[in-house]
């Protein structure tokens, strides 16, 4: 008798064998669009046997659930509602199965099982009240999949990193860790990024950032996850992160809901596209012909932020222009801020002096709001200074990039009423240089910053991880890139005694610049507003470049790291340029850097929302270029 014989061998076949078994959630798609759903509900139904009817797939059955005070209920409200849900990314129509009402306060609403088309929806939904009491927990508004035995859980929608601006994405895992995503969708290279609907989150003075989507730089710890700094070594080697980073807990705090953790370049030094990215591959600019150099180290949000309307904010970092690259060439929103505004615990030091924590995004509004939750109490300021400098500008509109700047330009100089100096800095400097100094400007600074790195770096993140690593790997050195390599043996090639003089010449110039330069004014904040501009240059990521160079000299770029003031990219217009990739016109980004004093970052934010007021400046879109359309490499 066959049942008899395989009971027989499965009695034998028990073995006692201790399984660590967990669910990590489930994919499936809906209206052909993928979702993930997570391994925990965010809460449990008393009763879902009316949930039998619909039609599910494993079970799952996809409702809306609409959060409603019951004092003015009415099908009429319910279906202004619910048509106002079509502009979230994640909710689609096929959420109107069934839809649930959350009936907030008041007494008994009487629409349960009521049989309802909504306009524009071409099928019947069926409205269930899910509580009719004002003391049940609010369930929020939204997409949601219900399960047969009740469970309602919320759903993340998935994108492709088709521009590779990820290490990893995350979702939130037990007590307040992040976990690897378990899902994935078509795409070479790409992993899925999860985001969960807009319609959940309500943004309050407590949680200003509620919902806000966050791509989080990989050199800052989040909880649970491993921190790679762009080195595979280094990923594979230290266990994940136990805390989040303060930066991220302030964001986190807030609301703010982290995505996935993006790329850097290694150890947060520059790295050029295509050659110097050994260990883990560039993100794609999507500007342009999708083939110009990202900029780094902030290449992950500088990237994520030009190619995905479903990405809200970056957190990057700037110790020598590792925001503010990105945000150049990305056409972006970009701030570096005045030096220690922020802890950088649970961050990767560059050099302690100059790192700071800042961000990147499309949309000046949430640069503000997210920038008064990570510099807790910074001042704000409605009143412009009329010292307006230049620095390094172009003196004609010949080229279509300097006619944008000076356009630009021009309407600044009408918004403060104010006419605009051209500074030159080295001739300022040798006529107000301190006294004990001889040295030009060029001189001066020229190794300040390489030294300040590589001296700082080797000392703080290299020699560690070289002991560390050797010990448990029998001698071993782990790989490093060419770029990280070439600037820590430029300082090892100097004394310990250089960091010192270092350190002293930073410090000479940052104490110039706040006598000489940009002074502290007790209305205004900052004497001067000063600009300058990167301009619209091709880097094409498909030449080879030669070995990376030691990051010496000075130039604009440098006087925020050295001053310690901040220096914020906007983004103002486009420039035409040949590509040599698609043989077509292609657009790139033109932008303009502010500085004020330090400690005058609130200035430059109010600035920026009153020229976004005006007209003068626009969000920018993603796309091929700031104004949106066709990203080429998808
Ligand atoms: C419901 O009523 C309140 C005040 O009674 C009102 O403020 C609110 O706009 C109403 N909601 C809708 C959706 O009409
Ligand atoms: C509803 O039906 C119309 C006509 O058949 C169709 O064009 C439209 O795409 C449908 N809408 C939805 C949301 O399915
Ligand atoms: C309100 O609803 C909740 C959940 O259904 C229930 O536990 C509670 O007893 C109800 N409260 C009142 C006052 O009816
Ligand atoms: C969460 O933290 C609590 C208290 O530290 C601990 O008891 C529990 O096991 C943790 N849960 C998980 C899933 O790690
Ligand atoms: C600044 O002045 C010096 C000395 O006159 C000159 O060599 C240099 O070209 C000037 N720089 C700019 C940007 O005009
Ligand atoms: C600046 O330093 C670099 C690197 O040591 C050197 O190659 C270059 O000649 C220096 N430039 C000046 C102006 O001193
Ligand atoms: C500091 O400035 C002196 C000139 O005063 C210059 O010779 C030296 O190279 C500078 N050193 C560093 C590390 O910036
Ligand atoms: C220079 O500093 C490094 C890092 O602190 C140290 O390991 C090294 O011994 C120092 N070198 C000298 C010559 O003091
Ligand atoms: C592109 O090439 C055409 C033909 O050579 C030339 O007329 C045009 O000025 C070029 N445009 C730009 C932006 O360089
Ligand atoms: C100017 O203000 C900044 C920030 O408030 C402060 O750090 C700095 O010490 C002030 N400088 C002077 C000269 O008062
Ligand atoms: C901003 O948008 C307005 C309105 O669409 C437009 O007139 C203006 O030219 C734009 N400004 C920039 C800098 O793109």
């Amino acid at each position: 008798m066959a049942p008899l014989y395989l009971l027989a061998i499965f009695s034998i076949c028990v073995y006692h064998i201790t399984a660590s078994l967990m669910f990590t959630g489930q994919t499936l798609l809906l209206n052909d669009i993928p979702y993930y759903v997570p391994a925990t509900p965010l809460i449990t139904l008393p009763s879902s046997s009316f949930l039998a009817d619909f039609d599910s797939a494993e079970g799952l059955v996809p409702v809306t659930v609409v959060a409603l005070p019951t004092s003015n209920f009415s099908l009429s409200i319910l279906e202004a509602v619910v048509s106002g849900f079509g502009v979230d990314d994640v909710w689609n129509e096929g959420f109107l199965e069934a839809i649930l009402i959350q009936s907030i306060g008041g007494s008994a609403v009487t629409y349960l099982n009521t049989s309802f088309t909504l306009p524009g929806a071409n099928e019947t939904s069926t409205v269930y009240v899910l509580s009719s009491n004002g003391s049940a927990s609010t369930i929020p508004s939204g997409p949601y999949f219900a399960s047969n035995t009740g469970s309602l859980y919320q759903p993340l929608r998935l994108y492709s990193d088709f521009a590779g601006a990820f290490t990893q994405p995350l979702v939130s895992g037990p007590n307040g860790t992040y976990t690897a995503l378990p899902a994935n969708i078509a795409g070479i290279q790409s992993p899925a990024v999860g985001v969960p609907s807009r319609l959940y989150y309500t943004q309050t003075p407590q949680q200003p950032l509620a919902g806000i989507r966050l791509g989080v730089k990989d050199i800052y710890d989040v909880a649970g996850v491993k921190t790679s700094d762009g080195n595979r070594a280094w990923y594979g080697f230290y266990p994940p992160a136990t805390a989040n980073a303060v930066p991220v807990q302030r964001l986190v705090d807030a609301g703010a809901v982290i995505v996935g953790k993006m790329k850097t370049s290694q150890f947060a030094n520059g790295e050029t596209a295509t050659a110097d990215w050994v260990d883990y591959h560039s993100p794609f600019n999507p500007r342009g012909d999708g083939y110009q150099d990202p900029s780094s180290s902030s290449s992950g949000p500088g990237a994520g932020e030009g190619s995905y309307p479903w990405l809200d904010l970056g957190l990057g970092s700037d110790t020598g222009g590792s925001i503010r690259g990105p945000s150049q060439v990305q056409g972006l929103f970009g701030n570096r801020p005045s030096h220690g505004l922020v802890s950088l615990e649970g961050v990767m030091p560059l050099a302690p002096q100059l790192d700071t924590a800042g961000f990147i995004t499309r949309d000046p509004n949430i640069w503000v709001e997210a920038a008064k939750v990570l510099y807790a109490d910074l001042p704000f300021y409605d009143t412009y200074p009329k010292t307006l400098y230049t620095v390094d500008f172009p003196t004609s509109g010949d080229d279509e990039a300097d006619a944008v700047v000076l356009d630009f330009l021009g309407k600044l100089e009408d918004f403060l009423g104010t006419t605009s100096t051209a500074l030159n800095l080295s001739t300022l400097w040798s006529t107000t240089k301190p006294q004990g100094v001889d040295a030009d400007l060029d001189d001066f600074l020229n190794i300040t910053y390489p030294i300040l790195i590589s001296k700082e770096q080797t000392m703080l993140v290299r020699d560690p991880f070289y002991a560390a690593y050797a010990a448990a790997h029998d001698g071993r050195r782990p790989f490093i890139d060419p770029a990280p390599l070439i600037r820590w043996a430029f300082g090892d090639s100097y004394p310990n005694s250089t960091l010192t003089d270092a350190i002293t010449n930073k410090t000479i110039f940052q104490n110039w610049w706040s006598s000489q330069v940009q002074l502290n004014d007790s209305i205004t904040c900052s004497n001067s507003l000063l600009l300058y501009t990167a301009g619209a240059e091709t880097v094409y990521r498909n030449e080879y470049n030669g070995p990376p160079q030691v990051p010496a000299g000075f130039s604009p770029s440098r006087i925020s790291p050295f001053a310690s003031n901040p220096d914020f990219v906007i983004p103002i217009g486009e420039a035409a340029y040949n590509s040599t990739i698609t043989l077509h016109t292609e657009y790139l980004p033109v932008t303009v850097d502010i500085l004020a004093a330090k400690g005058c970052d609130g200035l430059i934010f109010s600035l920026v929302q009153d020229l976004k007021e005006a007209g003068i400046v626009n969000t920018s879109l993603t796309g091929g270029t700031i104004y949106g359309g066709e990203i080429l490499l998808r």
